[in-house]
């Protein structure tokens, strides 16, 4: 009989210390977040966001896991975060297209996949929850109507001379590629005489930038406009303009996409005209998913962020507080 109360005590105790333990220390939440990379100053704003948000928040073990620009990597990373069980895991493809697979598997282990900044193929969409970020189609129809106004103010365009446009894409296959191309084609439809005489892949980089203004420059030195998908491009792009003994930002109108404080700098030295804003801070909008999850909370189906555009009327006031 004693021996009995002895055990029963014991068990006792032991039930009290796992519950206060559970009390104390409520199970931490892992994270894996798959980036695609640093191809740009914006990549990097946008990864230092999300790693910064979670480092402040101790509830969380927050797992890393840069693909370095490759889609296999990418898909070896989302497979062991799988592996590891991972309470949720945040992705941003590199292109569209390939991850139906991977994504199917951690639809079956029960991992929900938030996207940040650039989606899957919509096809695949059925296998994540959300994606937050930006709206790339209306991206390019701000770029799109905002050169509609400047060139008509400049008298650049009187409406029925043809106008010589260049435009250096993103990464080949990615959604802000795809969809900015889409959206500036919506406006550039509505205006006749506006034509896209040379378009290539510039991969989001400065070196391709340039090195793709250098060839269109080569084959025909008359462009009149450059869209760059990317900041970073226009700045290699803006390299290759000077070098070409041509002045950026008056013998070519470029607009680009980002807000990086380079493009700034370029709009007050004149060097370039415009960039449409496009938020890489999506640290704190993710943590907030992340914790509406663990409590159980439904995400809407999208988040978007909030951005602005800016040129030589406001880029100069902007350029102190710029974070990235
Ligand atoms: O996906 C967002 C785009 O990717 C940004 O415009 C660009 O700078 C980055 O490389």
């Amino acid at each position: 009989m004693k021996r009995w109360g002895k055990i029963l005590a014991l068990v006792a105790v032991a039930m009290m210390v796992v519950s206060v333990a559970a009390f104390a220390a409520p199970k931490q939440w892992v994270v894996g977040f798959s980036q695609i990379g640093s191809e740009s100053e914006w990549r990097t704003a946008d990864t230092h966001s999300v790693q910064d948000a979670f480092a402040q928040d101790d509830s969380f073990v927050f797992m890393y896991a840069d693909a370095q620009q490759k889609q296999e990597n990418q898909i070896k990373a989302l497979r062991s975060f799988i592996a590891r069980k991972v309470d949720c895991i945040l992705f941003t493809a590199i292109v569209e297209t390939g991850y139906g697979p991977v994504l199917a598997e951690a639809k079956k282990a029960g991992i929900p996949v938030v996207m940040i900044d650039r989606d899957v193929a919509k096809e695949d969409r059925q296998y994540r929850l959300t994606i937050m970020g930006s709206d790339f189609i209306k991206e390019g129809e701000k770029v799109g109507n905002w050169l509609a106004k400047y060139l008509k103010d400049q008298g650049i365009d009187d409406g029925s001379t043809p106008i010589n446009f260049a435009e250096i894409q993103g990464t080949t296959g990615s959604a802000p590629a795809i969809e900015r191309a889409q959206g500036f084609r919506n406006i550039q439809k509505t205006h006749a005489n506006w034509q896209i005489n040379h378009s290539q892949d510039g991969d989001f980089t400065s070196t391709q930038g340039k090195a793709v203004m250098e060839a269109f420059l080569k084959a025909d030195p008359k462009i009149q406009v450059l869209f760059a998908h990317n900041d970073q491009e226009a700045l290699g792009a803006i390299q290759a303009i000077k070098e070409a003994g041509l002045q950026p930002g008056k013998d070519i109108t470029i607009i680009s996409i980002d807000g990086v404080k380079g493009i700034f700098q370029a709009i007050v030295n004149g060097e370039a005209n415009c960039t449409v804003e496009c938020n890489p801070l999506l640290g704190p909008q993710a943590v907030q998913a992340v914790r509406d999850l663990r409590d159980g909370k439904k995400l809407p189906g999208r988040i978007w962020t909030i951005e602005s555009i800016f040129d030589a009327s406001n880029a100069a006031a902007a350029l102190p507080s710029r974070q990235y």
